[in-house]
């Protein structure tokens, strides 16, 4: 059989116990109901959360099990990179690239141009591992148009308007308070006339979407989960650098 990249996202560790967290509250909401059925108003509120903690638990889990399988990520990635036009010549740039999914789809995608894959590698890339990137681009037969770095998107190392493309998948929620900060030096290393595609939970989406805006960009199109985004000739903001 031929070798298979590892495109493998992890849930987190705390996701993984859907039967245990079901049964301990269908458990704690019955104990409840006989402990407090003499205060039946009492009792029916506490019954109600606890099996609304299974519930949503349970929900969420099963959410990100769909969003995490194989298959489905390698759709996503497809229509994701589908909304770009691409020449084949493009610079571009893969921001929290992981264990390379997105930017081998980019890789395939490309003739003459080339694409750079950045992370921080941390211990909350999950199952995202530098190895295991390299050994991808070397299984799927693109490492010559493949480059790896290790950089933070709050400070990207790179010149005003060094690539033709700037993507980034389920990134942009680690980024908490700085995500306006990872966004403007997204913009800030995009071409005028470039485009910048994020693809990641809907409420991150809105947020990049408004930022887009923001600083200058025309948001070409929107999803619940993408956004694609073209620099305007006149968009670098004088202040677009973070300090
Ligand atoms: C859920 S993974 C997504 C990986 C890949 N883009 C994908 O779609 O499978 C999020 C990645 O973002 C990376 N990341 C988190 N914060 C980052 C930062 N400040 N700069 C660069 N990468 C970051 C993590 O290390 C992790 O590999």
């Amino acid at each position: 059989m031929p070798e298979q990249p590892d495109y493998d996202l992890h849930l987190p560790k705390a996701l993984t116990y859907p039967v245990p967290v079901a049964l301990v509250s269908a458990g704690l909401a019955t104990l409840l109901y006989f402990l407090l059925r003499r205060m039946p108003v009492l009792a029916g509120v506490l019954c109600g959360l606890s099996l609304l903690v299974g519930v949503v638990y349970t929900g969420v889990h099963v959410f990100l099990r769909r969003l995490t399988n194989l298959q489905f990520r390698l759709q996503a990635r497809d229509k994701f990179l589908d909304g770009i036009p691409w020449r084949g010549d493009e610079n571009v740039l893969d921001v929290g690239c992981g264990n390379g999914i997105l930017t081998m789809g980019v890789a395939k995608r490309l003739t003459e141009g080339k694409v750079i894959g950045t992370d921080v590698w941390t211990e909350g890339s999950g199952a995202n591992r530098l190895d295991v990137f390299v050994e991808n681009a070397r299984i799927e037969g693109v490492a010559d148009r493949v480059e790896i770095q290790n950089e933070n998107v709050r400070n990207l190392p790179y010149d005003d308007g060094a690539f033709d493309v700037v993507i980034s998948g389920l990134t942009v929620h680690h980024l908490g308070f700085d995500t306006e900060r990872a966004v403007r030096e997204m913009v800030r290393v995009l071409r005028p006339g470039g485009w910048l595609a994020v693809y990641d939970e809907p409420s991150s989406v809105f947020y990049s979407a408004r930022l887009m805006r923001r600083l200058g960009l025309m948001v070409e199109r929107k999803t619940t989960n993408i956004v694609y985004g073209t620099k305007q000739s006149a968009t670098t903001e004088p202040e677009a650098r973070p300090r």
